[in-house]
């Protein structure tokens, strides 16, 4: 049962929408203890144990700064650190989210520069190619993508953005989001050479919302001690100081922090390759339960589908909201909404964080149930073409 709940419906709450995402029962139980003197000596312990394993999770050598705030928060943080009024940073238009960091960029005094897609791919390669070839001058400071748009189901290629600034010979700095990849898909912050990866707690990470992150290379660093935005509460230098020692200049989300002390255990314990391949081995059977039901994924391009979450295109004249809304009052499931453009056009099933096979069965049999009850069309067998996958492919 959900904490409020205005009417309570028997059985378990299935949140199946794309973070935040179900926290497992020993985070829970591990944010479930006393707050602690965050200047105590035991404190210092635990800041350094957190800090240095959330390092494997970002597959990082470099320093990895904890923000209490949401990933916005570590979106103005990975911005104020680096750059300066009036710079220019160049940004691709997947979805939702970076239009909403474009919107932050302006807000911040940048001149953001926008690579259109569809929303139905990663972000335009050969367009970041093509714009980084044709400023010689080096306007553009920072070329900024979203790993995993969670408004559409679709992930960029990182690897082949950070060929197309090496091939360009360019300076810029590599900034990505990862809150909805990280710890679901696999990233790597150093092979890939990233300047600054953006992360949040409530999706891979297992957690409630309330943290966010900064993965930061030296590169990055070297940038924030000319950076002239002005910024104080981000300010990567006091809180790189003070971890040093494990500590924080400000009061930590100390229970949060507990919690992530769990989570990243649990995810080392698993092994991040186990980790990936099981959001793969889901996402795969999700896409073969929509395309027996007849309908069609949002991304159209397999090389970008989403290992996290799978964004569903509703039959023409008919309304995602209206089978969400079916599928909460039949089944006791969230689903995530349309956002921007796809508002009502799309449903996004989350099959990130704690998540297994039968939740992945559960959250198809309520979307099967909830289609028949709102009529939408649609062929059955959605649920067995998962199960004969999964079944297949332990
Ligand atoms: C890809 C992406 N970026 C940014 C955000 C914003 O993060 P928050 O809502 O934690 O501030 C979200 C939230 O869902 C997201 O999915």
């Amino acid at each position: 049962m959900a904490y409020y709940e205005t009417t309570h419906v028997p059985g378990r709450h299935f949140l199946q929408i794309p973070g935040p995402t179900n926290v497992p029962d020993r985070v829970l139980r591990a944010m479930d203890n006393p707050t602690m003197d965050h200047r105590g000596p035991d404190f210092g312990k635990l800041g350094a144990r957190i800090l240095g394993n959330l390092r494997k999770v970002f597959q990082t050598e470099g320093p990895v700064i904890i923000y209490p705030a949401s990933g916005t928060g570590a979106w103005e943080a990975a911005m104020a650190n680096t750059l300066s009024p009036g710079d220019t940073v160049l940004m691709c238009r997947t979805g939702w989210f970076a239009t909403l960091w474009r919107e932050m960029a302006e807000r911040l005094q940048l001149k953001a520069e926008f690579i259109d897609t569809d929303w139905r791919r990663g972000a335009d390669v050969a367009g970041i190619a093509e714009a980084l070839a044709k400023d010689t001058a080096h306007r553009i400071k920072a070329v900024c993508v979203v790993h995993n748009e969670t408004s559409t189901g679709c992930t960029s290629r990182i690897d082949e953005v950070r060929a197309a600034m090496d091939a360009a010979k360019h300076p810029a700095l590599l900034m990505v989001d990862t809150i909805s990849s990280l710890a679901s898909i696999d990233y790597r912050h150093d092979e890939w050479g990233v300047d600054v990866t953006v992360a949040g707690s409530q999706k891979g990470l297992m957690l409630p919302p309330g943290l966010s992150f900064n993965a930061i290379s030296k590169k990055a660093l070297a940038a924030a001690e000319t950076a002239k935005m002005p910024r104080s509460y981000w300010d990567w230098r006091p809180m790189l100081a003070a971890n040093e020692t494990g500590f924080f200049p400000y009061t930590p989300g100390t229970n949060l922090l507990y919690g992530l002390d769990a989570a990243v255990s649990m995810l080392l314990e698993e092994g991040l390759a186990n980790v990936f391949a099981r959001h793969d081995r889901h996402a795969e059977a999700m896409r073969r339960a929509v395309r027996a039901w007849g309908l069609e994924t949002q991304c159209a391009e397999p090389r970008h589908y989403s290992s996290s979450l799978t964004a569903v295109r509703m039959p023409e004249g008919h309304s995602a909201d209206g089978l969400r809304a079916t599928i909460l009052a039949r089944c006791n499931m969230s689903l995530g909404n349309g956002l921007g453009q796809l508002k009502d056009r799309v449903f996004r099933i989350g099959h990130l964080g704690d998540f297994g096979d039968l939740q992945l069965i559960g959250t198809l049999g309520g979307i099967e149930i909830g289609l028949r009850a709102a009529g939408v069309p649609h062929a059955p067998g959605g649920v067995q073409a998962a199960i004969d996958y999964l079944a297949g492919n332990a």
